[in-house]
C-alpha cells in the first residue's frame, strides 16, 4: 500500500532545526524550499513546539462557534497585522481554501458571477480554485471546474481595465507569481488593479499565500505597492508548517458573504501555533531580514552567473523569494544540488529553479547555496 498522489523522492527525512533538514543516513541537507515556503521560522522553531504541546495538553479541538482564548487571538493578531481595515478573519485549512471562501464571498457581497484571473496563476487545486488556475495540465483532466472565469496578461493593466466591468465579482493576483516562475509585479500595475475593481465595484483580492508572513521583504508583498486589497488570503508559512489558511476581509464583503464554513476552522492547536509564528516574525522583524538577505543572495546569484558564465537566463524575486532562470532543465539541477550538494529547493516550472528559504537564513547559508549551485552548473 502507498500513497499515489506524490511522487516521492529518495530521501527520507528525519528531523529538522533551523534550515537543516537532516535525513535517516544522517545527511544534513540545507533547506531552501522551506516545502514551498511553509516554515518561515525553520524548522522545529521551539516557540512553535512549545505552543503546540501546550495547547494540545490543555484542548486539543472544539468547534469554531465555540470562542476559544488561542483562536480570538489568532482573529485578532491576523486584523491587527493586516494591510488597512481587513479585520474580519475566516480561518481555513489550507491556500486553496482560503481561496475558495474568497471567490465565495466576493461573488455573494457583489452578486455577480465573473471573476478575472490572470494567464500563469496558480490559486489551488479544488474545482474553483483551479479553474482560476492557468496550467491545462492541472486542470483538464478534472473539467468540467468552475465557470465565469476569464483570463488576462499577468502585468497588463490595460487589459485587466478593458475586462473588468460592471457584472466582475473580484480580481485574483499574486502580487508575485509563485508557481508560474517567480514574476513579481510591477507597483503600478497593483495599483492600477486596485482602481479599476474600485471603479467597477469588484473585489481586489490579492493572493499573498506564498508571498505573505513576511516572505518578500514586508509582511506582506502589497505593502509596497501600498496596495490594500479588498480580500487578502493567505496560508503556507502563517502556522510554521502546521495546516491553516486565512481569508482576511474588508467589511462590505464580510457584511453579505452568504454562509460558509468548515469543520476544522480555527482548531486551537492551529492557531496556537500561528500566533507563536506570527509573534515571532513580528518580533524578530524577519521581513526586514528576509529582505536584506534575500538581497544578498539574488546579487551572489547574479555575480556567479557572470563570473562563471553560467547557463543562467535571469535572477529575479523579492525578499527570500527567487527565481533563477536557467538554460537547461530544472529538474535535472535541482536533483544534482539534492543528491551532489545536499541542498534542497524547488522548481517553478521547467526552466526556474524557485527559493523559499525559512525566513531565518543568513548571508553564510546565501553562500552556502550559491556555492552549491554553481559546483552543479559547471558540473
Ligand atoms: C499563490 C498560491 N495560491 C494558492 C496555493 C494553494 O495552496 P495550498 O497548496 O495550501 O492549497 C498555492 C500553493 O502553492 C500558491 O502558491
Amino acid at each position: 500500500m502507498s500513497g499515489f498522489v506524490f511522487s516521492e523522492k529518495p530521501i527520507t527525512i528525519e528531523s529538522g532545526e533551523g534550515a537543516t533538514l537532516v535525513a535517516d543516513d544522517g545527511t544534513e541537507y540545507l533547506d531552501f524550499g522551506a516545502s514551498y515556503a511553509c516554515t518561515p521560522l525553520g524548522h522545529s522553531h521551539p516557540a512553535v513546539t512549545d505552543a503546540v504541546q501546550e495547547q494540545a495538553a490543555e484542548l486539543t479541538y472544539v468547534q469554531a462557534s465555540y470562542p476559544v482564548e488561542t483562536r480570538t487571538e489568532t482573529y485578532e493578531k491576523l486584523a491587527a497585522l493586516a494591510p488597512g481595515d481587513l479585520d474580519n478573519v475566516w480561518l481555513c485549512n489550507s491556500g486553496t481554501e482560503a481561496n475558495e471562501a474568497a471567490m465565495k464571498f466576493a461573488r455573494a457581497a457583489t452578486g455577480e458571477e465573473k471573476i478575472v484571473a490572470t494567464k500563469r496563476a496558480f490559486h489551488g487545486r479544488t474545482l474553483g480554485a483551479l479553474a482560476m488556475t492557468w496550467k491545462q495540465k492541472y486542470k483538464a483532466p478534472y473539467e468540467p471546474l468552475a465557470g465565469g472565469i476569464e483570463f488576462v496578461e499577468y502585468g497588463d493593466a490595460a487589459a485587466l481595465a478593458e475586462t473588468v466591468d460592471e457584472n466582475t465579482a473580484a480580481v485574483f493576483l499574486e502580487p508575485v507569481q509563485g508557481e508560474g516562475g517567480i514574476h513579481p509585479a510591477a507597483v503600478e500595475y497593483l495599483q492600477s488593479a486596485r482602481e479599476v475593481t474600485a471603479e467597477a465595484g469588484a473585489a481586489l483580492v490579492l493572493d499573498e499565500i506564498q508571498t505573505g508572513v513576511g516572505r518578500t521583504g514586508t509582511l506582506w508583498a502589497c505593502e509596497q505597492a501600498d496596495v490594500v486589497p479588498d480580500v487578502l488570503t493567505t496560508a503556507k508559512g502563517i502556522a510554521n508548517g502546521l495546516p491553516m489558511g486565512a481569508t482576511l476581509c474588508a467589511d462590505w464583503i464580510a457584511e453579505d458573504f452568504g454562509d460558509h464554513g468548515s469543520t476544522f476552522s480555527g482548531g486551537p492547536v492551529v492557531c496556537a501555533a500561528a500566533n507563536a509564528t506570527l509573534e515571532t516574525v513580528v518580533e524578530e522583524d524577519l521581513p526586514a531580514h528576509a529582505a536584506a538577505v534575500g538581497d544578498d543572495l539574488r546579487e551572489r546569484l547574479q555575480a556567479a552567473a557572470d563570473d562563471h558564465d553560467l547557463p543562467v537566463r535571469d535572477v529575479r524575486g523579492s525578499g527570500l523569494m527567487v527565481g533563477i532562470e536557467v538554460k537547461r532543465g530544472a529538474n535535472r539541477i535541482l536533483r544534482d544540488l539534492a543528491i551532489d550538494q545536499a541542498v534542497l529547493a524547488l522548481p517553478a516550472g521547467r526552466s526556474v529553479v524557485r527559493l523559499l528559504p525559512p525566513l531565518v537564513v543568513d548571508e553564510a547559508d546565501a553562500e552556502r547555496f550559491v556555492d552549491a549551485f554553481v559546483e552543479v552548473l559547471s558540473g
